[in-house]
């Protein structure tokens, strides 16, 4: 155990809480090598500033000597880990989740602009919004960058309701003003970059939540509510950028008859000022060898979205180009095209992506890299490096427990593993919400807190 694990950052939190169980982090952020201690304690305390922050970790037997005070909650053949971070997700397609289509633009046309039409009415979008955080905590999934839709009420409601849960989130109003049906196009395209100002300041950085520039897609939006939309991010640098990008090869046709002076789909976003740091863009399939170089000079990322992509047909993200460019990428659901809220099953599906080999090598990601890419990787990726998707101390204090026998196969296949990297397979190939025993955002167990042994 690394001495600097079990520093105090903060002198003044007050009250500690302890929590005894198995231990999975990440020692070096930026590095997919985890570290297991199997009777850990983690310290946990309120920052001056309210923010209930990770205090110290470290071997139980060591670490209660210098707490000796500390009420512990204790949990046996459990296994603390960060709170997953989920890098693209749609909160008002939780209902679309399993709609089939001949890829994306039929399933976007058919589905997805429909159901969004309803997010003006904002009692709607409240149900919706409540449903979809209880459904991201049972997946103990603690972050996310989130899509709205195109109604400002949208946002307010989902910020809302993150800010009543004291939650670490990112949403942002969609900026849509072409191609897009009535009742979800921005009608005026000047008041669609006005309202995404005021939303800026009325919640970007209010407790623990952000504001992310959220134009839907290239083909929906005018240059005008482009170029508007880099103005206000050059304007705001703290701010984030959420889009979509090289999903589809229909949807590129598109994008080429549409901006016919870009020299790819990624350029178009470029030319506007769309890139830049804390610019995540969805999917990242289809770009070429300048693309990827740009995307990572500029040092904006990608949301890699196996399910999604293999549910639309859409294609495999490349892994191998991705990190030869020094791409930056992280693990996402992209919830309705995605199938599942589950950072298992994304988890499996980047892994069977990565293994594809059609036109390229196929490679094999190891269980720490993909565990990685879904916390402290995901938590890099926008920019959070040191607040979420980690346990070593100054990290907010949002982390998940596991039960690794939390089913009957789960129980026989976990208990057969000799290595961490065998243990944390079995978890990603045959997990889902059974295996998120507890969630714990802020020093508070949210799902499952009657189980708790104190
Ligand atoms: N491209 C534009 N909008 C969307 C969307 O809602 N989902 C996905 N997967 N791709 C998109
Ligand atoms: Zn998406």
């Amino acid at each position: 155990m690394n001495a600097d694990h079990t520093n105090h950052p903060d002198a003044e939190c007050t009250p500690l809480k302890g929590w005894r169980a198995g231990l999975l982090w990440f020692p070096d952020p930026h590095s997919p090598k985890a570290q297991h201690e199997t009777d850990g304690l983690l310290v946990t305390g309120q920052s001056a500033d309210g923010i209930v922050r990770i205090q110290a970790l470290g071997p139980y037997r060591e670490l209660i000597q210098r707490y000796p005070d500390l009420p512990v909650t204790h949990w046996p053949g459990l296994c603390i880990a960060p709170g997953f971070v989920d890098l693209h997700i749609h909160y008002p397609q939780t209902d679309v989740i399993g709609s089939p289509a001949d890829g994306l633009l039929p399933w976007l046309t058919h589905y997805t602009f429909p159901h969004e039409k309803q997010f003006s009415e904002p009692a709607y979008a409240h149900e919706v919004t409540a449903f979809f955080l209880d459904e991201l905590m049972r997946h103990g999934v603690t972050t996310a960058l989130c899509f709205a839709t195109a109604h400002p009420e949208s946002v307010d409601v989902f910020m809302a309701e993150a800010q009543k849960r004291h939650l670490r989130m990112i949403t942002g109003k969609v900026l849509q003003d072409r191609h897009s049906p009535d009742g979800l196009r921005d009608s005026d395209t000047d008041l669609s970059l006005r309202q995404t100002e005021d939303l800026i300041q009325r919640w970007h950085g209010i407790e623990r939540l952000g504001y992310a520039i959220t134009p839907r897609f290239a083909p929906t939006s005018t240059l005008a509510q482009l170029h508007g939309a880099g103005d206000i991010a050059q304007q705001y640098p703290d701010v984030w950028i959420q889009s979509h990008v090289a999903e589809n090869p229909d949807e590129i046709r598109w994008v080429h008859k549409l901006f016919p002076e870009a020299r790819s789909y990624l350029d178009v976003y470029d030319r506007a000022g769309l890139l830049r740091q804390r610019a995540v863009y969805a999917h990242c399939i289809h770009l070429d060898e300048a693309d990827r170089r740009r995307m990572a000079e500029v040092g904006s990322t990608a949301a890699v979205s196996p399910t999604s992509n293999l549910f639309l047909g859409s294609g495999f993200f490349d892994y191998a180009a991705s990190e030869a460019a020094g791409l930056r990428y992280g693990l996402a659901s992209d919830v309705g095209g995605g199938t599942s809220f589950s950072p298992f099953h994304t988890m499996h599906a980047a892994y069977t992506v990565a293994r594809q080999s059609v036109g390229r090598p196929g490679i094999s990601l190891t269980p720490e890299h993909l565990w990685w890419q879904h916390t402290a990787g995901a938590a890099q990726a926008l920019d959070l490096n040191g607040k979420v998707g980690n346990l070593l101390p100054g990290c907010e204090a949002d982390f998940v427990v596991l039960n690794p026998k939390a089913t009957p196969l789960l129980a026989r296949r976990t208990a057969q593993t000799d290595t961490l990297a065998e243990w944390l397979f079995a978890m990603i190939v045959l997990g889902d919400d059974r295996l998120i025993a507890h969630t714990v955002v802020q020093g508070q167990i949210i799902q499952n807190p009657g189980l708790q042994n104190t």
